[in-house]
């Protein structure tokens, strides 16, 4: 065990915390949570952690502001008490606002990224963080990692027919790639279009890149499935061109306004996610891509 090393298990994440800390073979160190009426967080740091690494792991889902807030309480007490913080943010919210879309839209991202290094954060570590421009907004060694080769895994063990990854829009178009390498096979991305203002989600069934998917189990890989509007138009028209099954594998299983539901009406056989977020479709753990990170601290 490395005594110059604890992590600590953030209310939204102690289970991933406890992986983690058996990985790396050190201390794991709890953190109480109280919430006030009001809705106020109050963290207590059961442990030492002066002139340690503290290796918090708290990821900031739903309740985001809650989430967000209790992590930025622990790695500012952590500081106060003499550790050096390095700040374990599996699923990063807010990383989606990383620009101002629309004219007068705040840049939340980037206060977010300022907060914790007014903290006292030394480093951060983000799982499949939405984008780079994100992680920029972070004054501080930032580091993300990716589940996607403990993701491919999970589907290397299944039997598939002719496998093929799908992103479902160009910009997860390397995310597909890198899924495709592990499991030997080949990728598209289809032409997801986003209204901005309504959010709605739009994927042209007569698209060409649908034509590789005929008669092939398809997977589909995205960062995160949120309200699973873009994964259930994606399942749809690979459905309707005629593919064999959809699997869809995601980082960040959300699955918010019943997601899940929705994507299995659409035609797909199995969701799987990993416990960046806590859900009943977790099945992979990212401790260990986490743990080469922080041991190269
Ligand atoms: C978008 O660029 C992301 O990669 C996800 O596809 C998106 O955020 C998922 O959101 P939803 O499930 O609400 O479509």
């Amino acid at each position: 065990m490395n005594a110059k090393v604890c992590v600590l298990a953030g209310p939204a994440s102690k289970d991933l915390a406890k992986s983690v800390s058996k990985i790396l073979g050190v201390a794991l160190i709890d953190v109480e949570l109280k919430i006030f009426p009001d809705g106020e967080s109050k963290i207590k740091i059961d442990g030492d952690v002066d002139g340690k690494l503290a290796v918090i792991v708290q990821s900031t889902y739903p309740p985001v502001d809650a989430h967000l807030m209790q992590s930025l309480l622990m790695v500012s007490k952590a500081k106060k008490m003499g550790a050096s913080v390095c700040a374990t943010i599996p699923y990063l919210a807010y990383a989606r606002q990383d620009k101002e879309f629309l004219k007068g839209e705040a840049v939340s991202m980037e206060l977010v990224g300022s907060l914790f290094s007014a903290s006292g954060a030394k480093n951060v570590i983000t799982v499949d963080v939405h984008s780079q421009m994100a992680l920029s907004y972070f004054k501080l060694q930032a580091y993300n990692v990716s589940a996607v080769p403990l993701l491919a895994n999970y589907f290397k063990s299944q039997k598939l027919f002719q496998p093929l990854a799908v992103s479902p829009d160009t910009g997860g178009s390397a995310r597909a790639k890198e899924f495709a390498k592990v499991i030997g096979t080949s990728s598209i991305a289809l032409p997801k279009v986003r209204n901005k203002k309504t959010g709605e989600v739009k994927i042209d069934p007569d698209a060409r890149e649908l034509k590789a998917a005929i008669g092939r189990d398809v997977i589909l890989i995205d960062d995160m499935i949120s309200t699973g509007g873009s994964i259930v138009k994606a399942t749809e028209v690979l459905v309707k061109v005629g593919c064999k099954k959809v699997f869809v594998a995601c980082t960040h299983p959300l699955l918010l306004n019943g997601a899940l539901d929705k994507i299995i009406d659409a035609g797909a056989s199995e969701v799987v996610g990993t416990n960046t977020v806590p859900s009943q479709v977790s099945k992979v753990d990212v401790a260990p891509a986490i743990c080469d990170q922080v041991s190269k601290l």
